[in-house]
């Protein structure tokens, strides 16, 4: 109670700081169950469950210059939040929203909404709601050609379940090419690639996000990889520049489902594990 106190002090205080606390800030508290669970329930339900991967690129964007401000839910390319629920299965919802993502920017078309739930089934190097890499996860997808078909063919449960034939599907998007990135000690070269090639996988440390209720997080966050999620955004208009982040936990946590962090300081090891979709093919 006492840090869920203090931490709720400091983000108030970060966003008068920032002077936005409308933009900031969910206009009604989050609902979540999460911020009902005890430490222990949320850290086996939520976390644990994704471990970054060897780099196998430096990750370089060839451009030079940086908007102040970067959003690319504004262009349509960010598919709704999902609800992970008590599946551990983050690596392949963060994957499946970049594949999603790619595919819209590469098209300029809404993002696509793709089977997580294939992902989940059929992906031999990972385990399922168990956890996983996303690394390997989309060298399984660009070496085995296999295209991941649309969510309404493929529902989400959030179980691992047998992973079902999709032969028959002319739909999809195939991955083409990604990265896999080292860690980031200079975070405008990692801006620089969001904004060349689109929403982002991230590896974060998440031990305290079941206490986040709105504002940018710099204070009490671990750097000790746990969780993925997909990085959409960045603002460094105010004082305190921030990434936004797209969760898997609904709509009803952080801010309608996103966390925004501090730029700068590796705030919760956003820097560590960087994963970018590069190109795809989009079969409609
Ligand atoms: C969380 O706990 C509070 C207080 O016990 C209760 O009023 C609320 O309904 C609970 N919320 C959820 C989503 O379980
Ligand atoms: C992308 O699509 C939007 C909406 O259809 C349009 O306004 C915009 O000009 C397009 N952008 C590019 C780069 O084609
Ligand atoms: C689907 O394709 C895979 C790989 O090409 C093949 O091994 C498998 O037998 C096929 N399944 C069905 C049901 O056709
Ligand atoms: C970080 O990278 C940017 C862009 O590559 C560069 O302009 C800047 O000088 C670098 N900052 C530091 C502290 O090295």
């Amino acid at each position: 109670m006492r840090t869920f106190l203090l931490l709720i002090i400091f983000q108030f205080f970060e966003v008068i700081v920032g002077g936005d606390r409308k933009a900031l800030f969910p206009s009604t508290p989050p609902t979540s169950h999460i911020y009902n669970l005890s430490k222990e329930e949320f850290i086996e339900r939520y976390l644990s469950s994704y471990k970054p991967s060897a780099p196998n690129s430096q990750c370089q964007s060839t451009l030079s210059h940086l908007p102040q401000k970067w959003d690319w839910r504004e262009k349509g390319y960010v598919s709704p939040v999902r609800n992970q629920k008590s599946c551990g299965g983050c690596w392949a919802f963060a994957v499946t929203e970049t594949i999603e993502s790619a595919a819209a920017k590469k098209f300029n078309a809404s993002a696509p909404v793709l089977s997580v739930q294939q992902i989940i089934d059929c992906d031999p190097t990972n385990k399922g709601c168990k956890g996983g890499y996303t690394c390997t996860s989309l060298k399984w997808l660009t070496t085995s050609n296999k295209l991941v078909v649309p969510q309404s063919d493929y529902p989400l449960t959030d179980e691992t379940e047998k992973c079902l034939s999709t032969n028959s599907s002319k739909s999809g998007v195939l991955v083409e090419n990604f990265q896999c990135c080292q860690a980031f000690k200079n975070e405008t070269n990692l801006l620089l690639l969001l904004y060349k090639y689109g929403p982002l996988v991230a590896g974060v440390d998440a031990s305290t996000w079941n206490e986040y209720m709105g504002g940018i997080i710099q204070y009490h966050c671990g750097t000790s990889i746990n969780h993925a999620v997909q990085i959409v955004g960045y603002d460094l208009t105010g004082d305190v520049p921030y990434y936004i982040i797209k969760n898997s936990w609904g709509d009803d946590w952080g801010h309608n489902g996103y966390v925004y962090l501090r730029i700068g300081g590796n705030t919760c090891g956003i820097t560590q594990g960087i994963n970018s979709v590069t190109d795809v093919r989009w079969l409609k």
